[in-house]
């Protein structure tokens, strides 16, 4: 049976639209998580923090390819993030984050945690963000590594939304 004219354009510009998405995926070398996004269970969305507060801090990691260690970045932002906002090394440029906690590295299967960097702690002090009363965006980014060698770094991107009071 031969293809209608039709389906053969359809097909080839199917090609061509699976081979753009390659070639930026190999260019970019990171990509947005095929395995689902962590749970930030703690705060939980629309959490009141005051500056200076302790607050409770719970990330339930992806893990996507069963990594010994989950390495996860902590953030404060001043509007939702997307994405994109993510610089190459999986990290938001500090022009777009209004602080940074830093790196944790989470242990998987029961394996001992590591000093450097540390496991999350189970708390977090809400620092002066230097802005007004309002909303701001506590995300975590989890970096999915010990994929298989063909498949670019991907990164799970969650985040809650927290009421943070002067
Ligand atoms: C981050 O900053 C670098 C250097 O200024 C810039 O080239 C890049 O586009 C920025 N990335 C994002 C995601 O804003
Ligand atoms: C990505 O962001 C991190 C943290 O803000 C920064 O240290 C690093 O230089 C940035 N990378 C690029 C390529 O801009």
């Amino acid at each position: 049976m031969r293809f209608s004219a039709v389906v053969q354009i359809a097909i080839s510009l199917a090609a061509v639209a699976f081979g753009a998405a390659q070639g930026a995926v190999s260019v970019k070398r990171q990509m947005e998580s095929n395995h689902g996004t962590g749970d930030l269970a703690t705060p939980a969305d629309g959490t009141v923090i005051s500056s200076g507060a302790t607050y409770n801090f719970g990330y339930e990691n992806v893990n996507g390819c069963e990594s010994g260690y989950s390495p996860i970045t902590v953030w404060i932002l001043a509007s939702p993030p997307v994405f994109a906002d993510l610089n190459t090394t999986g990290e938001f440029n500090s022009s777009d984050c209004l602080f940074s906690y830093g790196e944790y590295l989470i242990p998987n299967f029961g394996l001992p945690a590591m000093s450097s960097p540390p496991p999350p702690p189970s708390t977090l002090e809400m620092p002066d963000l230097g802005v007004p009363s309002g909303d701001v965006y506590l995300a975590v980014v989890e970096s999915l590594i010990d994929c298989p060698p063909d498949i670019p770094l991907e990164y799970s991107l969650t985040f809650n939304t927290i009421s943070y009071e002067v």
